[in-house]
C-alpha cells in the first residue's frame, strides 16, 4: 500500500523555491508530491493538521558529533540521530573524532551500516584528514571518499602542520571535496578554558585569545589559493575571522564557513552565570561547566558579527557542532572539564530568539538550516521541491517551553540553556516521508 500523508493548512517556506504561503502538502512514498492551496484528501492518506504552524524542509547539520564507535556512553548514531530529529534534523554530518577515528575504510563502513541498522534520519559521514587525528600523515582520504565522506576533518584538533594542510587541499581539491578545519593555534590556546578577556581575568580562568582562530584562518585562506582546495572553517566565531572570510570570498578563494547556534545567542557572559555585560555579583550558575565550550562563548561585539554575516550570507549556514559529554566528563572544575555543548534538541528554539527580536528573518534562519547547507553538500535536499526526498520539519513558532535536559533524548545532558524559557518548538520531523518524531 503506498504512505500517504497530506500536511494541511500550514505556512509552507521553502527558501529554496522563495515560497513562503499558507498551503497543503502531500507526500507520496516518501516523497514530495505536491504543494497547492487545497488538496483533497487522497484514500487512505494520514492528515496532518497544520495551521498556524510552520512547514519547512527537514534540517541539515554539517557538524555533529555522534561518538560512534567508541563513546557510546555519551551518544549512539541512534541516540544521536533521534534526538536530531526532535530537533527537527533529518541530515547529520558524523565528526569523525570517533575511537578509532574515521581515518579508514572499516571505521567508515561501520558507522554507515550501524548509521542503516539504527539512525532515524540521514548520516552523512565525514572521514579524518590525518591517521589517528594526530596531523602527522594524511588518511586515505580518496579511499574515504569512495565510501561517500562529504569532506574530511580532524575536528576537535586543528591541522596544525601547515605542509600537511597544504597537501590535504592539493588532494581533496582533486576530489572535490572540503577540508573542514577547526581553527586554533594550539600554543595560543595552550591550557585555555574560555574567551581571553575581562570576563576571563574577573573569572581567575586562563583565556584563549581570538588570535588563536583568526591566524590559522589566515593561514588556511592562503593555502586554499595556493592549493585550490576549499577550505570550510567550522564554528567559525570571531569578528576578525568573518573580516578574513569576507574579503577572501571577495578575491575569489574557496572557503565557506559555519556558525553554531550558542555562538550567534551566548556570550562569555554566560560563564559569569548571567546574560549581563557589566559588573554584576556572579550568578549562581558561574563556572557552570556547561558552557564550556571550543571555540569558546565570546564577547559581545564577536556575536554582533557573527548574526550580521549570517544574514549577509559572508557566513554561508548555522551548524550545531552537537558535542554530548557525560556527566562524568562536566562535573568538575571549569579547567578540567570537557569542552562541549548538547546542542540538537535546543537549537531551533534559541535560534528563534533571534527572529523574536527582530535580528533576523525567520526565512533566512530556515535557508541557513536548509538550502545553504544543501549547496555546500551538493546534494538534491533541503528543499520540497516535487519529486525530493519528503524530509519535512513541522515548527511552533509561538509555543514556549522551559529546556530541561531530564527531557532530551540525546544522552548529553550539558546545555547550558537548562532552565532557559525558549519560544519555537519543533512539532513533527518526517524523514523519507515516515514520521520520526
Ligand atoms: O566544544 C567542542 N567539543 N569543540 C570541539 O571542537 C570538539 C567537541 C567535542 O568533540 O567534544
Ligand atoms: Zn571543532
Amino acid at each position: 500500500m503506498t504512505l500517504k500523508t497530506l500536511i494541511k493548512g500550514g505556512r509552507i517556506i521553502d527558501p529554496s523555491q522563495g515560497i513562503d504561503k499558507i498551503s497543503d502538502l502531500l507526500i507520496v512514498d516518501g516523497l514530495v508530491k505536491e504543494i497547492n492551496t487545497s488538496i483533497s484528501k487522497p484514500r487512505n492518506a494520514e492528515i496532518f493538521n497544520a495551521e498556524g504552524l510552520i512547514v519547512c524542509p527537514g534540517f541539515i547539520d554539517i557538524h555533529c558529533h555522534l561518538r560512534e564507535p567508541g563513546e557510546e556512553y555519551k551518544e549512539t548514531i541512534q541516540t544521536g540521530t533521534a534526538a536530531a530529529a526532535a530537533g527537527g534534523f533529518t541530515t547529520v554530518c558524523a565528526m569523525p573524532n570517533t575511537q578509532p577515528a574515521m581515518d579508514n575504510q572499516s571505521v567508515v563502513e561501520y558507522v554507515l551500516k550501524k548509521a542503516k541498522e539504527t539512525a532515524s534520519i540521514r548520516v552523512l559521514p565525514i572521514g579524518s584528514v590525518t591517521i589517528g587525528r594526530k596531523g602527522k600523515q594524511l588518511s586515505e582520504m580518496s579511499e574515504l571518499a569512495d565510501l561517500g565522506v562529504i569532506g574530511f576533518s580532524d575536528d576537535g584538533d586543528p591541522v596544525e602542520d601547515p605542509n600537511i594542510m597544504r597537501q590535504a587541499l592539493s588532494y581533496s581539491a582533486g576530489l572535490k571535496l572540503p577540508i573542514i578545519n577547526h581553527c586554533e593555534v594550539p600554543s595560543l590556546a595552550d591550557g585555555a578554558s574560555m574567551n581571553e578577556g575581562w570576563v576571563s581575568n574577573r573569572l581567575g580562568l586562563k583565556g584563549m585569545p581570538s588570535s588563536a582562530e583568526e591566524v590559522m584562518v589566515a593561514r588556511d585562506i592562503s593555502l586554499a589559493e595556493l592549493t585550490g582546495g576549499h577550505v570550510h572553517i567550522a564554528h567559525a566565531s570571531t569578528r576578525g575571522t568573518i573580516d578574513l572570510i569576507r574579503s577572501a570570498k571577495a578575491n575569489g578563494t574557496k572557503v565557506t564557513c559555519e556558525v553554531t547556534p550558542h555562538h550567534l545567542t551566548l556570550t562569555e557572559n554566560t560563564v559569569m552565570g548571567h546574560g549581563k555585560d557589566d559588573f554584576q555579583p556572579l550568578g549562581t550558575n558561574a563556572y557552570d561547566t556547561n558552557a564550556k565550550v571550543n571555540p569558546p562563548l565570546r564577547s559581545k561585539s564577536d556575536v554582533a558579527s557573527m548574526i550580521e554575516s549570517l544574514n549577509t550570507g559572508t557566513i554561508d549556514f548555522i551548524a550545531t557542532d552537537h558535542a554530548p559529554h557525560s556527566e562524568v566528563d562536566k562535573m568538575t572544575t571549569f579547567q578540567d572539564s570537557s569542552f562541549g555543548i548538547s546542542v540538537l534538541e535546543t537549537a531551533l528554539g534559541s535560534l528563534m530568539t533571534l527572529v523574536d527580536q527582530g535580528q533576523m528573518e525567520v526565512n533566512t534562519l530556515i535557508k541557513k538550516l536548509t538550502n545553504d547547507p544543501a549547496t555546500f553538500l551538493g546534494m538534491d535536499i533541503g528543499n520540497l521541491k516535487t519529486g525530493t526526498s519528503g524530509d519535512i520539519t513541522i515548527i511552533d513558532p509561538n509555543e514556549i517551553w522551559t529546556v530541561d535536559p531530564g527531557d532530551f533524548i540525546s544522552k548529553g545532558k550539558n546545555t547550558p540553556l537548562e532552565g532557559s524559557l525558549l519560544k519555537g518548538k519543533i512539532k513533527a520531523t518526517f524523514y523519507q516521508g515516515t514520521k520520526v518524531y
